[in-house]
C-alpha cells in the first residue's frame, strides 16, 4: 500500500501525478486520520445529491454538520439523507448565515441557484470557511472578479465545480494533447444537446409556505412568487439564471480552454435564438459562439431543445491539431489521424447524460477528494477560482454578444469588452438594495 507520505508527495506533484484508476475511497483510506473536516451543504434540491455522495465518498476525511435550505422541506428531506447516509443528524437552518457563525464548520458548498454563487462564497470566505461553489462561481463578470478577490484577501480556498479537472481520464487527455499527441492543437469544438420542455407561461402564486422567498431571492431585485421559476427553471430567467452557456457549456468550454492552454480570447461573437417554444425562457434554445485567440479558436454549440448528437455524443469536446484530432467527454476519448482514422481509444468511466440533473459520479468524488485534500495537506487545487472564473467569464462574455448582437472586443489580460460600453453595463447587474456582494 502507498505510505501517507507518498501520497501526499504524489499529490503534490499536481493532480496530472494521480493514476487513472485511483478513487476517492482510496483516496480516503490513505488520507484517513482522525479529524475529519465538517461540512455545510447550502442548497439540497438537487446537485447537493451529488455533494452527498462525494462527501460519503470521501468520509475518513469529511463529514456533513451542517445543511441549510430555505425550504424546509427539502431541508429536512436533505437532513435525513445525510442521516441516512452517515448516521448522524446534522444541524438544519433556513438561513446560511446562521451557518456561518458555527465555529466547527471547516467548509461549506453551495449548491444554490446562480445568482447566490458569489455573494454565499465571500460570505463564507469572510466567515473564515474554505468554500467549494457550483458551476457557474458567479452571475455576471464582475461578481467573479470579486470572488477572486475575495479568495486571495480572506486566503481560503474556493474550488469550482467543474469536476472534469479532477478527472484521471480528462488529466491524462489533456497532458496528452500538451504533450504534442495530435501536433500543435489550435482549434476546440465544445457542444450540448438536450431535449428539454417549454416552461410555459408562469403565473402569480402565493409563496408556498414552506419557502422563505425573500431568502431565495437575497441579492436579486424582488420579483412576485411565480409558479414555473424553481426549481431548476430559474436557470431560464436572467435575474437568477444564466442559461445553457453557463449552466453546461462551463464544463464543456473549461476542457477546451485547458487544452487549447489559453486564458480570454480577443474577440468573441454569438448568434442564436428561443427558436423552439415560446414561452418565459429569457435565453436562447440554441446557441453558437467563437472565442477568437491571436493563433487558435473555440467554438460552443449549444442545443437545450433537440437531442440531436454530435460525434455520437449528448455533449463534448473535440479538439484539432495539426497532426490530429482528439474527441473526448467523461466516457472516455478517441485519437484520429489528419484523415480521420482512429490510432486511439481510450475508454473509462459512464458518459455523463444531458438529462442526469444531479450529476452524481466518480469525477465529482474526486474533485471533493481533491478539495478535502488541498484543506488538509496543501496540494493544489485543480480548478482554483482563479482558473474557474476564467471560463465563466468567457461564457458570460458569450451571453452578453448574444445579448447585443454584435461582436465584442476584448483586453485578453482580464476579459473586459473594449469600447463598448452599453455591453459593458452587462458586466455587472443591479442588486436588490442593500444585498450586494462587498469586501
Ligand atoms: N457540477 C455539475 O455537474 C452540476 C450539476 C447540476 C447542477 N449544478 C449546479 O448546482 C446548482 C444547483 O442546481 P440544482 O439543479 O440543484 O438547482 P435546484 O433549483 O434544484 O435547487 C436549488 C436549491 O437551492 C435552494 N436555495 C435557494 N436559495 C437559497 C438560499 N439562500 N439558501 C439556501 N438554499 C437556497 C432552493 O430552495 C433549492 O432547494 C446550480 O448552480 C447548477 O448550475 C452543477
Amino acid at each position: 500500500m502507498i505510505s501517507r507520505r507518498g501520497f501526499v508527495h504524489t499529490l503534490g506533484a499536481g493532480a496530472a501525478g494521480l493514476s487513472i484508476s485511483s478513487t476517492a475511497k482510496s483516496y480516503a483510506q490513505i488520507l484517513g486520520a482522525n479529524d475529519r473536516l465538517n461540512f455545510a451543504v447550502i442548497g439540497l434540491h438537487s446537485r447537493a445529491y451529488a455533494h452527498l455522495a462525494s462527501l460519503k465518498a470521501n468520509q475518513k476525511c469529511a463529514k456533513i454538520t451542517h445543511v441549510c435550505d430555505v425550504d424546509s422541506n427539502t431541508l429536512k428531506k436533505f437532513a435525513d439523507a445525510v442521516q441516512k447516509s452517515f448516521g448522524e443528524t446534522p444541524a438544519t437552518d433556513r438561513d446560511f448565515r446562521t451557518l456561518l457563525n458555527a465555529k466547527d464548520v471547516d467548509a461549506i458548498t453551495i449548491a444554490t441557484p446562480d445568482h447566490w454563487h458569489t455573494p454565499m462564497a465571500i460570505a463564507g470566505l469572510q466567515a473564515g470557511k474554505h468554500v467549494y461553489v457550483e458551476k457557474p462561481c458567479s452571475h455576471n463578470p464582475a461578481e467573479g472578479a470579486l470572488l477572486v478577490e475575495a479568495q486571495r484577501k480572506y486566503g481560503k480556498l474556493v474550488q469550482m465545480g467543474t469536476q472534469r479537472r479532477s478527472s484521471p481520464l480528462f488529466i491524462d487527455a489533456v497532458k496528452k494533447i500538451q504533450d504534442g499527441l495530435i501536433g500543435r492543437a489550435y482549434y476546440a469544438k465544445a457542444w450540448y444537446s438536450n431535449t428539454r420542455k417549454s416552461i410555459g407561461v408562469g403565473k402569480e402564486v402565493p409563496v408556498p409556505a414552506v419557502l422563505d422567498w425573500d431568502l431565495w431571492q437575497g441579492p436579486a431585485p424582488r420579483q412576485p412568487y411565480r409558479d414555473n421559476v424553481q426549481p431548476y427553471n430559474w436557470h431560464w430567467f436572467r435575474t437568477w439564471g444564466t442559461g445553457e452557456a453557463l449552466n453546461n457549456g462551463t464544463h464543456e468550454i473549461d476542457v477546451c480552454r485547458w487544452a487549447l492552454a489559453v486564458d480570454y480570447p480577443n474577440r468573441v461573437t454569438a448568434s442564436g435564438g428561443r427558436y423552439q417554444f415560446k414561452d418565459d425562457w429569457q435565453f436562447y434554445d440554441t446557441l453558437v459562439t467563437s472565442f477568437e485567440y491571436k493563433d487558435k479558436l473555440i467554438s460552443w454549440e449549444g442545443k437545450s431543445c433537440s437531442g440531436m448528437k454530435l460525434y455520437d455524443r449528448d455533449r463534448g469536446s473535440v479538439i484539432v491539431g495539426t497532426t490530429g484530432t482528439v474527441v473526448l467527454d467523461s466516457g472516455g476519448y478517441e485519437v484520429y489521424d489528419l484523415k480521420g482514422n482512429k490510432t486511439g481509444d481510450f475508454k473509462e468511466g459512464k458518459a455523463a447524460a444531458s438529462s442526469d440533473l444531479t450529476g452524481a459520479d466518480n469525477m465529482t468524488d474526486l474533485h471533493f477528494a481533491n478539495f478535502i485534500a488541498a484543506i488538509r495537506t496543501g496540494t493544489k487545487l485543480t480548478q482554483p477560482i482563479e482558473s474557474g472564473n476564467i471560463t465563466v467569464t468567457l461564457l458570460q462574455l458569450s451571453n452578453i454578444a448574444w445579448e447585443v448582437q454584435r461582436e465584442l472586443k476584448l483586453n485578453p489580460e482580464d476579459g473586459r469588452i473594449l469600447d463598448d460600453p452599453e455591453a459593458m453595463k452587462s458586466w455587472s447587474r443591479e442588486y436588490e438594495p442593500g444585498w450586494a456582494p462587498h469586501l
